[in-house]
């Protein structure tokens, strides 16, 4: 995995890295394991991680200029992921400017636990402005779990699936780890990527499994190279 499309490398601004130095520990860890290209998609969510690109831009600029004197060398970009919340969709409507992927494709997150209403009327209103919707890990909805149907309607309204690397090591638990067996036999996974928060997930990476599917499974990352 050259390219990882999901992670809360940004030191402060949301339940991600606390500080600098864990940021930075972190990033040297994902670079040891062969990542080159990190998007950093901090939460943006109106009513726990009120960021925008605004606020975003200065520290990303500041934990580049100290990965530079650390020396490390990992090509980083400055993304986000946004939560399907009134807040998004105004922005949406209005025409602020989102923190997207090349090809104008932005990170979406749901409610880990309550079906969004009226959700696939929302993703055409939202493609119909222009953006393409990666669905930030689609086995960690727990109403959605094991319907495969769901996903593949997901997939046909649009959206890529971005599934979360560590969900198959059974670190978000067992159903997790199932439901996202299910989607790489269905050959429903488009994107795989970390949505590391903390130093101390490193360690995920020693998992001998993930070596294999590393290996095997196919993805689109690289077109975000
Ligand atoms: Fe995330």
């Amino acid at each position: 995995m050259k390219v990882d499309l999901h992670s809360h490398l940004l030191p402060g601004v949301d339940d991600g890295a606390k500080t600098m130095e864990e940021s930075l520990v972190m990033l040297q860890g994902m670079a040891e394991v062969g990542i080159q290209h990190l998007y950093l998609t901090p939460h943006i969510r109106s009513s726990c991680f009120p960021n925008t690109p605004a606020s975003l831009r200065p520290v990303f600029e500041e934990f580049r200029q100290a990965v530079a004197r650390a020396g490390i060398a990992v090509r980083l970009d400055l993304c986000a992921e946004y939560y399907l919340d009134t807040s998004f969709m105004e922005a949406v409507r209005t025409g602020a400017p989102l923190l997207c992927f090349p090809g104008n494709y932005f990170l979406l997150e749901l409610s880990m636990h309550q079906e969004p209403l009226f959700l696939f009327e929302t993703l055409f209103e939202i493609q119909d402005k222009g953006y393409k919707v990666i669905l930030a890990h689609p086995e960690r909805y727990s109403f959605y779990r094991e319907k495969m149907d769901i996903y593949r309607k997901l997939r046909q309204a649009g959206c890529l699936l971005q599934v979360n690397l560590f969900s198959f090591t059974g670190y978000y638990g067992k159903e997790v780890k199932s439901t996202v067996e299910s989607l790489q036999k269905n050959r429903l996974v488009d994107l795989i990527a970390t949505d590391i928060h903390m130093a101390r997930q490193l360690e995920l990476f020693q998992d001998k499994s993930l070596r294999k599917l590393l290996e095997t499974i196919e993805v689109k990352n690289n077109q975000f190279l």
